[in-house]
């Protein structure tokens, strides 16, 4: 569903003549368009060039336009030019998602924690645990990918739209892991309709998950002691044409995610302030020492007060910290 949001406020001229990005406004009309083109069909498999027309759709240019987005079938997308901080660091953030496609899905999640690890209290609040900035950021991650996932006790606790609604961009489809089918049948989110919802149970009882499951569609995947086969689940979305696909918690399933080696990006945000106990973020099976952590490079964004690590899982440890990147690329 797309919402009827304005376009993000621009304070300066855009776009420009010379096709360069000046604001965080311009990057994110460009950002879209480019997700839009990766989910039609026909995107050529040898490397082009494309401008954004004045109606915001792309369109293949021949010449060498210096400043043009170029999609490589290997790699992707990527946008070369000189552009403004904001839209460079927007750029840095989103692009890798643009170019989710059959045969190279992309897998994101993303953990809004407080500086002593919680996501939510002890009653299961977490409205809100990061600010203004770093909740836009979801909505953007949402509207770029096809299909945005959660656990059964997220849906419990907050019963969440999961929708675009602060941004401009399509709603994703909702994925509500339920093998227990413990999500009430009163829950909007398997009956608002604002966009298609798959209630994923265990295979072997689609029966018991299409009771309650209000206007969502079943998806059953093998189940091993409670336990849903996740990468299973993936093949199963991917071939329903959803290959940019949103972990959003909670704490449970990014960890479940995280431990079955299936993202590629995790991203936590870190707020400034304390909860002191209440729901963990990430818990995985213990390690013996800090040698056998997982250390793997990652990139620092500000958003507002919060800081977000964006760790890249499928490059190898590269010593990469923030001293780094003493300038934080602000995300605003
Ligand atoms: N700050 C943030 O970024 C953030 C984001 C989202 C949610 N939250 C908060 O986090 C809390 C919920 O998080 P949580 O960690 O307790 O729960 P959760 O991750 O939302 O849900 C976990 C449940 O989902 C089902 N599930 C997940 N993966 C599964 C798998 N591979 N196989 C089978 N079932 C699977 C299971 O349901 P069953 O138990 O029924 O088997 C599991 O117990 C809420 O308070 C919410 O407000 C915070």
């Amino acid at each position: 569903m797309r919402h009827p949001v304005p376009r993000l406020v621009s304070t300066e001229l855009s776009p420009a003549g010379d096709g360069t990005l000046r604001s965080d406004a311009d990057a994110w009309t460009l950002l879209l368009a480019l997700a839009r083109r990766r989910r039609r069909p026909g995107l050529p498999d040898r490397t082009a060039a494309f401008r954004l027309r004045d109606d915001d759709e792309l369109e293949e240019v021949h010449d060498a336009d210096p400043s043009a987005a170029r999609w490589d079938p290997g790699s992707g997308w990527s946008v070369p030019g000189e552009h403004a901080a904001p839209a460079r660091a927007m750029l840095d953030l989103y692009l890798p998602l643009c170019g989710a496609r059959p045969g190279s899905p992309v897998v994101i999640a993303h953990l809004g924690q407080s500086i002593d690890g919680r996501i939510a209290t002890h009653s299961g609040d977490s409205r809100f645990v990061t600010g203004e900035a770093n909740r836009r950021h979801l909505h953007r991650l949402r509207a770029l990918c096809d299909a945005v996932i959660v656990g059964a006790g997220t849906v419990a606790a907050d019963d969440p739209q999961l929708t675009t609604r602060h941004v401009p961009g399509d709603d994703p489809v909702r994925v509500v892991l339920d093998p227990n089918c413990r999500v009430g049948a009163a829950a909007g989110v398997l009956n608002d309709r604002r966009a298609p919802t798959l209630r994923a149970g265990e295979a072997a009882r689609l029966g018991d998950a299409r009771r309650g499951a209000g206007a969502a569609e079943v998806i059953g995947a093998p189940c091993d002691r409670g336990t849903l086969d996740l990468r299973a689940l993936l093949a199963a979305l991917h071939a329903r044409g959803l290959h940019a696909l949103f972990v959003e918690g909670g704490g449970v399933t990014v960890s479940q995610f995280l431990a079955a080696g299936l993202l590629d990006t995790l991203q936590i945000a870190i707020a400034p302030v304390i909860i002191g106990s209440g729901r963990p973020g990430l818990q995985l099976p213990a390690v013996p020492s800090m040698r056998d952590c997982l250390r793997p490079p990652g990139r620092l964004f500000r958003m507002g007060e919060d800081v977000l690590w964006s760790f890249d899982l499928r490059s190898p440890p590269d010593g990469a910290d923030a001293a780094a990147s003493p300038d934080l690329e602000r995300i605003s």
